[in-house]
């Protein structure tokens, strides 16, 4: 926090200091959608009840809903009867009630100057141009369709024009390689895949279409490619291949949405777990929908005139819920930016804040960090007076980030809403709501009306407040993933297996103080939480070993003060390789090659063996403290202890501890 402004620095430390609290602001308490408890209430005594309530509120049915819950441990479907249209809900509703001039995005490009506006009529238009082109391509019901683009307007295009036919879509986030997009579309058994020319970022192009030619020559099913023009670069062309503008020139511009069933497949999205095989989380239709709207309008406060700014990509979980479907449902105006916040410099999200006159804004605490450093000249610069409603996500954001961006960003008067959720669970589980909830800067307060969450020991047995244990959630909910694409046993096992077919284990660690308030501890599990991404150990281990010089290989995660977590690996070369700097750089180019440039390690250790157990087990607690630092404790254990002090002397050079 060095670079905080030396004001700002003695207010937090004594706002901390004071453990303050901080009531809702009284203008904020009146007029908010949800001012009191009577929903906590209400979800309470019968949460089933509740949810239809709202489904009835919040969607718009071709044929209402007579069941609500159906469970069967650990299977669930919600409002199983009802028929409906995802993109009919996300953009017909809306324009057929007379809101078709209203704005569903202000889009902002990178390179300076360049924006667009998008009316809901227009997205209306595009999405059912290209459905209309999809269907021609011969893409129908079930049909899954991969999504491999940027942070362009026509990415949730893309995703509303297979829901409005049926076609469960599936995104692959731009960040990642041609071989992480290959293992994807193979998971899903995608047989179009949508991409792009090139996307920009940081000032410069992202070769998607170079990729996705990579990616699909290892990928066989995958048929058609349709390609979006965007920078306009010249780019290699393939027999399979179709301009988007091309697909859709001689299309009509209406589109017939298919009337789907609520339990029908909206997307998969796929995301880390303790092997290396990334899950595809499964999310079907009307319970995600509906989850995903409540949570946005009710979290972030979105009013009808709202502005509301989601900053993270569309291709994780919280775009597609906090970007495309809960703002859309809701048919609100969103901002959606294509490129860095540091681009072309550290202004930008502020000035964009000020351009559009954004309500609430949405973002990553390894960003607020970020922020932090850069000091407060940067938002000192614009007019941030609009906002009402801070959001985080994606980590636990430390007391003293939180305070800077309450102070510094919300001006004191803006609610810090600390979300907590996952691509499993669809839409926010824990979290505070603005016009009702006290905070605490650093948790994330209470389970959302409807969310029954616990804590619980290794045996499932409640804690004690104050404790720390493991977080379940022991009631289904509208928005969660029903299953793992094409392996249901991985689902039982690897979320409903520790205390029963009932329990959901979210993979966290947790405790709840005094008052009931939670305050996440990070994963359990073998996932690393780089900036809000999660990555796999095993993932980047099996990675490291296709290295023609890596014996065998450990990853671990490690305490960064700027990213939440960095990646530390731990590698046994072959005989005839010799460790050097050059072999290090070189297996971190490889791994950030073979996976994405989130997963490049932040440093390779070399060691004559890795800290094993005389039964030959990898001790991973021991790698945790090697990587950051800390006291090594009983390692008698070890088959030979020798080797962790010399590890640790290594990583202590490697990450600058002297
Ligand atoms: C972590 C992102 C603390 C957590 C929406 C979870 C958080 C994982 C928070 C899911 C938070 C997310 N406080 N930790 N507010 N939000 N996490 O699937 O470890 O990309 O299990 O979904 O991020 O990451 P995912």
């Amino acid at each position: 926090m060095s670079e905080a402004h030396p004001e700002t620095l003695a207010l937090i430390e004594g706002l901390l200091k004071e453990q303050r609290t901080f009531p809702p602001p009284d203008e904020l308490r009146r007029s908010a959608i949800i001012g009191d408890d009577s929903v906590y209430r209400e979800a309470e005594e019968d949460f089933e009840g509740f949810w239809a309530r709202l489904a009835d509120e919040f969607l718009t049915w071709y044929r209402k809903p007579a069941k609500r819950l159906e469970w069967n441990p650990p299977h669930c479907t919600w409002f199983e009867d009802g028929v409906l249209n995802v993109a009919y809900n996300c953009l017909d509703r809306h324009v057929e009630a007379g809101r078709g001039e209203k704005v569903a995005y202000h889009w902002v490009g990178e390179a300076p100057g360049e924006s667009r506006d998008i009316t809901y009529a227009e997205l209306l238009r595009d999405v059912s141009r290209l459905a209309n082109g999809l269907r021609e391509l011969g893409v129908g019901r079930g049909d899954r369709v991969g999504i491999y683009m940027g942070m362009v307007p026509e990415l949730p295009v893309a995703m509303l024009a297979c829901a409005r036919i049926g076609a469960p879509h599936m995104v692959v986030f731009g960040g990642f390689s041609a071989e992480s997009l290959a293992e994807r579309l193979r998971d899903a058994g995608a047989t179009v895949l949508v991409t792009q020319d090139e996307g920009w970022r940081k000032g410069g192009k992202v070769p998607l279409k170079a990729n996705a030619d990579q990616a699909v020559a290892m990928a066989p099913e995958v048929r058609r490619v349709v390609v979006l023009r965007h920078t306009g670069d010249p780019v290699p062309w393939e027999e399979h291949d179709v301009w988007w503008h091309e697909l859709v020139a001689d299309v009509p511009d209406t589109c017939e949405p298919e009337p789907m069933g609520a339990e029908d497949t909206l997307y998969l999205l796929h995301t880390s777990g303790s092997t290396a095989k990334p899950k595809g989380a499964l999310h079907t239709s009307a319970g995600y929908l509906l989850h995903a709207a409540v949570t946005h309008k009710w979290i972030f406060d979105i009013h009808d005139d709202s502005v509301w700014w989601c900053a993270a990509d569309v291709g994780w979980v919280t775009g597609h819920s906090y970007i495309v479907y809960g703002p859309l449902a809701n048919g609100t105006t969103s901002v959606l930016y294509e490129g860095d916040p540091a681009y072309p410099d550290w202004d930008r999200h502020w000035q964009i804040i000020e351009r559009y006159g954004v309500t609430s804004y949405y973002t990553a605490p390894t960003l607020i960090r970020s922020f932090v450093k850069m000091g407060e000249e940067y938002p000192g610069r614009h007019d941030l007076s609009s906002l009402r409603v801070l959001g985080t996500v994606g980590e636990p954001i430390n007391p003293e980030a939180w305070v800077w961006y309450w102070k510094v960003i919300g001006g004191g008067r803006c609610p810090v809403v600390d979300t907590w959720w996952q691509t499993e669970t669809g839409g926010i589980l824990i979290t505070p709501l603005p016009g009702v909830t006290t905070l605490k800067p650093g948790s994330a307060t209470v389970a959302f009306p409807g969310i029954s969450s616990r804590i619980v020991d290794e045996q499932g047995n409640p804690v004690e407040r104050g404790s720390g244990g493991f977080l379940i959630v022991d009631k289904p909910w509208p928005g969660m993933f029903r299953t793992l694409f094409g392996d249901d046993e991985r689902y039982v096992r690897t979320y409903f297996s520790k205390y029963g077919p009932g329990v959901y284990v979210t993979g966290d660690g947790a405790k709840q103080d005094e008052d009931g308030y939670y305050w996440l501890m990070g994963r359990i599990d073998d996932v690393i939480n780089v900036a809000g991404h999660r990555l796999s150990t095993t993932e980047i281990e099996s990675t490291l070993v296709e290295h023609p010089a890596v014996a065998e290989a450990a990853a671990t995660g490690a305490y960064d003060p700027d990213r939440g977590q960095r990646i530390v690996c731990f590698v046994l070369l072959k005989d005839g390789f010799g460790a050097s700097e050059e072999l290090g750089e070189e297996l971190r180019e490889f791994v950030a090659g073979k996976i994405g440039k989130i997963a490049r390690p932040a440093a390779v250790l070399f060691g004559d063996d890795l800290p094993k157990t005389r039964s030959g087990k990898i001790m991973r607690r021991l790698l945790k403290n090697i990587a950051e630092g800390d006291e090594l404790g009983d390692t008698t254990t070890l088959r030979d202890p020798a080797i962790v002090e010399d590890l640790k002397r290594k990583a202590d050079h490697a990450l600058g501890r002297g």
